[in-house]
């Protein structure tokens, strides 16, 4: 499944949910979001983990973008986005593969808001494979002493802030259905 360019749901433009996909938070508010269920609480613990995770390599960025040494973004950059893509791949392949399904059937009405973060992974996972690529080439261009490492820490830096508020759109909206709706319907252990 692709996004049609014009589609006003796309992940790149749209600024939320569609009100039809936000009955559910209506009924369970965020600012009631206190004392739930591990599983919803282990989620949001998760989202946040990626969102210090993007935090922190947007700042390893900035601090070279100042004038920081090339190596020492190197050093430090490489391990954080190989970690990060690694967990936030497992992350969709667990949400789409098994809690998805399951939250389908227990919420049947909710189903097209599930296609959207279906969609919303697909489109995350375009960027990953860029960042993957941009990452590796920013790697062994350091490590082979190459003339144009300058130039591949500056793509590489260019594909992830493109990509940030992709995933944080994605993060939010994926809790607007999940969390009321593990809170409201329960899931099967
Ligand atoms: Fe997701
Ligand atoms: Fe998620």
């Amino acid at each position: 499944m692709s996004e049609a360019p014009n589609d006003a749901l796309a992940l790149a433009t749209r600024h939320g949910l569609p009100l039809e996909f936000l009955y559910l938070r209506e009924e369970y508010p965020r600012d009631r979001w206190t004392a739930l269920p591990e599983i919803a609480a282990f989620w949001l613990q998760m989202h946040g983990s990626f969102r210090g995770h993007q935090a922190y390599m947007d700042g390893l960025i900035g601090q070279w973008r100042e004038g920081g040494d090339l190596q020492v973004l190197h050093g430090q950059l490489t391990p954080a986005l190989q970690s990060f893509l690694q967990h936030l791949d497992g992350h969709h392949r667990i949400e789409s593969g098994q809690y998805f399904p399951m939250m389908r059937k227990i919420e049947p009405r909710i189903g097209a808001g599930i296609d959207l973060l279906d969609r919303d992974h697909d489109a995350i996972h375009g960027t990953l494979e860029s960042m993957f690529q941009s990452g590796l080439a920013f790697h062994q261009a350091v490590a082979g002493h190459a003339p144009d490492a300058e130039d591949r820490a500056r793509r590489l830096a260019d594909i992830l802030d493109g990509a940030a508020p992709l995933l944080l759109r994605h993060l939010e909206d994926e809790e607007d259905i999940v969390i009321p709706l593990i809170q409201l319907r329960g899931l099967p252990d």
